[in-house]
């Protein structure tokens, strides 16, 4: 049986279209998804919405719309980015939902019975675009939210709230007993040091008659859940905590939970102390990745200094953005983003290294072999170097994989390249050609061909439609999966006698 390797993204609030730093998360968890499926994993890959809450009424209202008809009118919008970014998601939750709403009544059932939910009474402040409770000692002078610098509303109401204090240091127990349960170590510290001050307990209520837009507490019609308590629950209620318990028990705990690192202490303190209240087990990993910024402001909806990625799919295609957003930026730090960057990237990465790599090859093949990829007799040592590179990629690629390096992975991948390219200058098959040594040139030809195998395979997680593009002009009429990515391990070589299919350049350069 495969190993289940469950994956899953934030639930974007849905009061405005997704931007790139949601298209961020997105594609690097699909990324991780389709490298765990290369690897063998059975995937399951959850994405969706979180559709309740304050700020989702708001901009309904803002709208003339009723919250349901508006958050109906938004999901689409997200789906579809997230079809023309190739987001390969197994489940897509969306918190209004009935799955999702009995999960969450069953939740609070749960604790109201251990009595570690209780009635109480709230006074403080509340930042409506954080959706986040703060006190008076943590709110910034001219009550700012400390969070996001915005001016938070003074709330004083009779509420629920979440005995969070009692699970204080079992939590801390935790986190330093699992090394790998915060990534990156910058943000686990930084969870640690949160912890050494007491812990609140958590508000998880709004009175119904100042919030109404969300799911009512069972044992309170009164009361409407705390939106962010209602959104943790999504990653239960989609593996069937309450509607199908061996599907739960078969995907619980999430592998792991790719967030942004704006909401890493809700999903690194409220989260773990909720699931462990609940007598389940933890997630293993929560991996915060940074911010993308313009002029050196975090890109937010609230703000509107965003990006729409669907215009940067247009202008440059899927795979460019893809490419770009998982190289640019080592994973966990923040980026500044920049179209002329992109460019840079296109032109330099993807046109003149891999698609070149690709053209040249296929060319070689039509003109010298009838574009049937030669069989060949031994290499000789000067083309050992460049297989032997080849045959040690997929395990230095693997070592990034397994540490969300994206980087370095294709650093690995983009040295092969690199090193094929030169072999082509090195070994100048048109004077091979022209001395009719055709042994040296069936091997030189041989050998790229297989270089781009492997690359096609390995790029696949990061830009699955050009690989499946390459494989397709080598004429290997297969999809990269878990055999393919074995057979690389074993080395196993090209397949001579292909007919090769050479297309349209992978990426045209941008003048
Ligand atoms: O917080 N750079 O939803 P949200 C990188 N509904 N990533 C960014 C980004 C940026 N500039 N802006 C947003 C919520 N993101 C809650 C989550 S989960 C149970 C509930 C990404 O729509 C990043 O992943 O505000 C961040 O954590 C997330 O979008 C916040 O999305």
């Amino acid at each position: 049986m495969k190993k289940k390797f469950y994956i899953t993204t934030p639930l974007y609030y849905v009061n405005a279209r997704p931007h790139i730093g949601h298209s961020y998360t997105n594609i690097a968890s699909d990324c991780i998804a389709r490298y765990k499926r290369l690897k063998g994993y059975q995937v399951f890959f959850l994405t969706g919405t979180d559709e309740h809450g304050q700020k989702v009424a708001q901009a309904a209202g803002a709208q003339n719309l009723s919250p349901k008809d508006f958050t109906d009118r938004i999901v689409p919008g997200f789906i579809k980015v997230w079809k023309d970014l190739s987001i390969s998601y197994d489940d897509f939750i969306r918190t209004t939902e009935k799955r999702h709403h009995d999960a969450v009544a069953e939740v609070l059932n749960i604790l109201f019975k251990k009595k570690d939910i209780y009635l109480g009474k709230y006074e403080g402040f509340y930042c409506t675009p954080c959706e986040t409770f703060w006190t008076d000692a943590q709110v910034v002078k001219g009550n700012l939210c400390p969070d996001c610098q915005r001016p938070v509303d003074k709330i004083s109401e009779e509420n629920y709230f979440f005995k969070m204090s009692k699970y204080q240091s079992w939590l801390i127990k935790h986190i330093k007993s699992h090394s790998d349960f915060i990534l990156p170590l910058s943000r686990r510290n930084e969870i640690l040091s949160f912890l050494e001050n007491p812990l609140s307990d958590l508000c998880v209520s709004r009175p119904k008659q100042r919030l109404s837009w969300g799911i009512p507490l069972p044992f309170s019609q009164g009361h409407i859940t705390y939106v962010w308590f209602d959104a943790l629950i999504n990653y239960i209620s989609a593996a069937g905590f309450f509607f199908d318990k061996k599907r739960f028990k078969n995907l619980w705990p999430a592998d792991m939970h790719i967030i942004g690192k704006d909401i890493l202490r809700h999903h690194a303190v409220y989260w773990p102390i909720m699931l462990h209240a609940l007598e389940l087990a933890l997630p293993k990993t929560i991996f915060a990745h940074g911010w993308w910024k313009l002029d050196n402001v975090k890109m937010s909806k609230s703000r509107g200094n965003i990006v729409d990625p669907e215009v940067v799919i247009s202008a440059y295609g899927r795979d460019v953005f893809r490419y770009f957003l998982l190289r640019e930026v080592p994973f966990g730090l923040d980026g500044t983003y920049s179209e002329k960057a992109l460019v840079g990237r296109l032109n330099s990465d993807l046109a003149n290294d891999l698609g070149n790599l690709l053209n040249r090859t296929l060319t070689m093949v039509e003109k010298y072999f009838q574009g049937v990829a030669p069989k060949p007799d031994n290499g000789d040592s000067f083309d050992k170097a460049l297989t032997q590179q080849a045959k040690e990629l997929p395990q230095k690629y693997s070592q990034a994989m397994e540490r969300l390096q994206f980087g370095l992975a294709l650093d690995a991948i983009w040295s092969v390249i690199n090193a094929a390219n030169k072999y082509i200058e090195d070994s100048k098959p048109w004077e091979l050609s022209k001395q009719k040594n055709t042994t040296k040139l069936r091997a030189v030809v041989y050998n790229l061909l297989g270089v781009l195998r492997t690359v096609a395979i390995l790029v696949y997680p990061f830009i699955p439609a050009s690989s499946l593009k390459i494989f397709k002009q080598l004429g290997l009429g297969i999809e990269p999966d878990r055999e393919t990515f074995k057979s690389l391990l074993s080395a196993k070589a090209f397949p001579s006698g292909t007919k090769i299919n050479k297309g349209q350049p992978l990426f045209p350069r941008i003048v």
